[in-house]
């Protein structure tokens, strides 16, 4: 099997963004937030982009929208964009000049969110049924940014208008430094399968880098997205859920980057722990105890620990009393089989 291109890199009017290895953290409302990328970070990525910030509401200061597009990162050594969504260019260009001087090392723009809330405003995957717009706040957020500007889009509205490659070819004249493209349409929200062949018809229609995404969860499914797609890179949403070291698998399997070190036993006991206590940190005590249950359930779901204290990390409301059940909560009991993903992972436990 043939070593994919490791080196992805985006230059703009002098801004050069290293996206090596091109193993990329998903934009996830409600998810990629910054203790989670910043999770993610620490096993190693290409670039992680933050949930989507609605622009009107980041420019009008809306706290949470602020939160969202919060970029700090430890150590820095892996790239940052902010995602913004919206549909009036002017917003959209405050919001990404907003971004940038926060420190924002690449602006992604949301063209495909299928919600209903978001798309009967006319953002995300609805301005691919209105070209012409999609394009005025392509134009608005380039004109406004000098740090490469990148949009993350879908197939088509549907089946029968799967226009990605039209899209694609006009945000490219217009200075779009790479497209990230998902694998579906926008009525298939999420059902089905993610096309992976049909993202190669968009990458030979353009210049530009394209990133492939959709089900990609692991070393094999990016191997397999990658061959059918052509694509520059890979793209990592759900898969990453509860496995934070996800993408530095894949790019150690794909790209030949040190392999990380899977935490498992009282290493995973310690790596939640802190992963929790950031969420407290970053949300504060009470919002921060609801925010973390997804996580801390999508770790359990992984580890396979013992029933009742997974219930019970998940239904307290005093976190020292949740931290001090993790361990019961993270390790198998003797008696429980071990988890089919534990199996498969084992051999890639090396040396960072
Ligand atoms: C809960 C959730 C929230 C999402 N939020 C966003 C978002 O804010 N912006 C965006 O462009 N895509 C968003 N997506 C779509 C993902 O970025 C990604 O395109 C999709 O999940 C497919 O990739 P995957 O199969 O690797 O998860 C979201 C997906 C999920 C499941």
């Amino acid at each position: 099997m043939t070593t994919p291109n490791t080196l992805l890199q985006l230059v703009r009017n002098g801004h050069r963004v290293d996206l090596t290895p091109p193993v990329i953290l998903a934009p996830m409302a409600g998810i990629t937030d910054l203790p989670f990328r910043r999770m993610v970070a620490r096993f190693g990525a290409g670039l992680v982009v933050s949930e989507m910030v609605a622009s009107q509401e980041m420019v009008q200061a809306k706290p949470s929208s602020r939160a969202r597009a919060r970029l700090e990162l430890d150590g820095g050594t892996v790239a940052s964009a902010v995602q913004l969504a919206g549909c009036d260019p002017h917003w959209m260009a405050e919001a990404a000049r907003l971004a940038e001087a926060s420190g924002a090392q690449m602006i992604d723009i949301n063209m495909g969110c299928p919600a209903k809330k978001v798309v009967g405003g006319m953002s995300g995957s609805a301005l691919m049924r209105d070209l012409d717009h999609a394009l005025r706040l392509i134009e608005a957020v380039v004109g406004a940014v000098s740090v490469p500007v990148t949009l993350k889009t879908r197939l088509g509205w549907d089946d029968d208008s799967r226009n990605a490659a039209d899209l694609g070819r006009r945000a490219q004249d217009a200075g779009i430094s790479m497209l990230t493209l998902h694998g579906r349409t926008r009525c298939q929200f999420y059902k089905g399968r993610a096309d992976w062949a049909a993202i190669a018809g968009v990458v030979q229609a353009l210049e530009i880098p394209v990133i492939a995404n959709g089900d990609i969860t692991c070393a094999q499914t990016a191997r397999a997205a990658l061959a059918a797609s052509g694509a520059a890179g890979v793209m990592v949403g759900r898969g990453a859920q509860g496995r934070p070291w996800m993408l530095a698998q894949i790019a150690a399997d794909l790209f030949g980057t040190p392999a990380p070190v899977v935490p498992v036993g009282a290493a995973l006991v310690d790596l939640v722990a802190a992963h929790y206590q950031d969420m407290l940190a970053f949300y504060g005590r009470d919002l921060g105890i609801r925010v973390a249950r997804k996580h801390l359930g999508w770790y359990m779901a992984e580890a396979g620990g013992e029933p009742a204290a997974r219930r019970f990390v998940l239904t307290q409301t005093d976190p020292a009393q949740v931290l001090a059940a993790l361990p019961a909560a993270l390790m198998p009991s003797p008696a429980m089989p071990t988890p089919l993903h534990a199996v498969a992972d084992a051999p890639r436990k090396s040396a960072a």
